[in-house]
């Protein structure tokens, strides 16, 4: 499909992991893009590697969408034809200890940009939502019409906004709105230029298995292996981070005035269990990476992967890459971030 954008999208967050990915997809399909970023988590240099991997300069404005006055006067200066709002806290465990903040960046960004965005009049938005809306998944593959909850402040924090966009939607039928609910993002894209920026604590699997590779930790922690599953081990669907930057594409080149919003899972449909991922980055790495047996994790759902026919059929959306591609392309960028060669 070929798209009729006259005027750049603006990706709030766009320096980020999904954001930066989808900065690249979006370049690529022929959209004009600027980034609305703080820099709270992400490294300025991105802005040069975006500008070397699509071989031109990137437009960027620095500021929090916290700042009001900084939102109307981004809209009152140019037009957008659509915003992709990334801008977002992330860290399930640390929304625990800091849920405050949390509401603040997540909640209340998501109204200021809902807000200077009608001011200005433009409707046209793609949110980023979560699987964590799913809390503990009844049935399995999830799909979009199953109960939503949720297990931490963040992932109350993405369903409050899911439901922010839907009062939005039903109060005015100029809002075009599409809500993406990402399974478990990973890997990135095959230059190793851009990645996921570490948090630090080692929280999600990529992050424990990296750090593995490089010997910063002894062996990678497997929480639990007594679950229902082929191998005793948690079973999440992982989904390459260019595949979901190009789910992004598809979509905004559907927003035209059908359904809104549009709610649609972005997942494999397949779910990978722990061990099966450390087996392919394993191979990544080049060595058997060690692993030690723990105790399950309080709140850790035993496996969930997500439905993915209403996005086939809605979008035209299919993941293409492979996990082995998903650890491949996470260990380049670490052994280039590191300089491990
Ligand atoms: N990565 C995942 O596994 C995952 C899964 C589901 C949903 N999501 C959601 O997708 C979105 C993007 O996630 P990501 O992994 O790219 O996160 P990220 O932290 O890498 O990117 C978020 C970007 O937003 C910026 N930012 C944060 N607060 C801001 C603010 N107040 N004003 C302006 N910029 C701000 C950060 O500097 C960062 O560049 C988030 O909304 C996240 O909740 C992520």
């Amino acid at each position: 499909m070929t798209h009729t954008a006259k005027d750049p999208i603006l990706l709030t967050g766009g320096a980020g992991f999904i954001g930066s990915h989808t900065y690249v997809a979006l370049i690529e399909a022929g959209y004009r893009v600027v980034i609305l970023d703080d820099f709270s988590n992400s490294h300025r240099d991105v802005i040069d590697r975006l500008s070397r991997l699509t071989g031109r300069p990137v437009e960027y404005i620095e500021g929090n969408v916290l700042d009001r006055q900084l939102l109307n006067q981004v809209f009152a200066e140019r037009r957008f034809d659509a915003v992709i709002h990334f801008a977002a806290r992330k860290d399930v465990g640390a929304s625990t200890e800091i849920p405050l903040q949390y509401y603040e960046t997540n909640v209340s960004g998501l109204v200021n940009v809902l807000q200077a965005m009608s001011t200005a009049g433009l409707f046209r938005l793609v949110f980023s939502s979560s699987c964590s809306i799913y809390g503990e998944p009844a049935r399995l593959p999830v799909a979009e019409d199953a109960p939503r909850s949720f297990k931490s402040p963040y992932g109350h924090t993405k369903l409050i906004c899911e439901q922010i966009l839907e009062h939005a939607a039903a109060s005015d039928p100029r809002w075009q709105i599409g809500m993406l609910r990402y399974f478990n993002p990973a890997g990135c894209h095959p230059s190793g230029m851009i990645g996921e920026k570490s948090l630090g604590n080692s929280r999600t699997l990529m992050e424990i298995l990296a750090r593995t590779g490089t010997g910063e930790l002894p062996h990678v922690p497997i929480f639990g292996h007594d679950y229902d599953t082929h191998d005793g081990t948690a079973i999440r669907d992982y989904i390459h981070v260019c595949d979901v930057a190009d789910g992004h594409v598809l979509c905004l080149d559907h927003l035209d005035g059908g359904q809104s919003p549009l709610v649609l899972n972005l997942g494999t449909g397949q779910g990978q269990s722990v061990l099966d991922v450390i087996s392919a980055y394993s191979r990544a790495v080049g060595r058997e990476l060690p692993h030690l047996f723990a105790p399950r994790r309080e709140g850790d759902v035993s496996a969930t992967y997500a439905d993915v026919t209403v996005a086939r059929e809605l979008i035209g959306f299919e993941a293409k890459r492979s996990v082995d591609e998903m650890c491949e392309s996470n260990w380049s960028w670490i052994c280039n971030a590191r300089g491990i060669g």
